[in-house]
């Protein structure tokens, strides 16, 4: 794949929020796991966890955490990616906090587009009540959710979400 492919890659993904209820088999869901495996790391601590949540009450209890918000009740399969401070903070103490952050980030961000590889449809979710999250998954204190995936069979939005024009963002050499 060249370089324009990729962005061609990247830029037909869109987040997607509604799902056939269709479930998704182990074969399709074992790449998306894999594919966190490749990210990098802080030190290549991997500190990141995934929980892979496809049961229709801890689905339905996740939703509540979320805020209400559909997708993730309707989605067939939600990963609930998560940062292990112990991993990280053992090595790199209070910056261990920022790097398990970005450990966990990344490792989502590989998900998502595993899963666009898969001819699967995602949404990133980061609203929700973390405390509350943690009780339904039975989360121990140094892991921290960060964001849930919602994977499943789903419609493309018609229109691609806009973005701002590159420039807004780059900086070259200073601010
Ligand atoms: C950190 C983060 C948090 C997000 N939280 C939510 C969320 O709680 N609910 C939701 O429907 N979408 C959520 N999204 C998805 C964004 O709304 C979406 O990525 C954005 O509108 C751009 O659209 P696109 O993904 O289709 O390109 C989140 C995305 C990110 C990266």
């Amino acid at each position: 794949m060249d370089s324009s492919e990729f962005l061609d890659f990247l830029s037909s993904r869109s987040s997607v929020r509604d799902f056939t209820p269709s479930p998704l088999e182990e074969h399709e869901i074992d790449p998306i796991l894999s594919s966190a495996r490749t990210a990098p790391s802080a030190g290549n601590r991997e500190a990141w966890d995934v929980v892979a949540v496809t049961d229709g009450e801890v689905m339905d209890a996740l939703a509540e955490a979320a805020l209400s918000q559909p997708h993730i009740r309707e989605a067939p399969c939600v990963l609930v990616v998560c940062a292990n401070y112990i991993r990280s903070m053992s090595r790199y103490g209070e910056r261990g906090i920022l790097y398990a952050i970005q450990d966990a980030t990344i490792a989502c961000t590989y998900m998502m587009l595993a899963a666009h590889a898969g001819g699967l449809q995602s949404c990133w979710t980061g609203a929700f009540d973390e405390e509350e999250v943690k009780g339904i998954l039975n989360l121990p204190a140094h892991i921290r959710p960060i964001a849930m995936l919602a994977v499943g069979r789903g419609k493309m939005p018609a229109e691609r979400a806009a973005r701002m024009d590159l420039s807004e963002h780059v900086h070259r050499d200073f601010w």
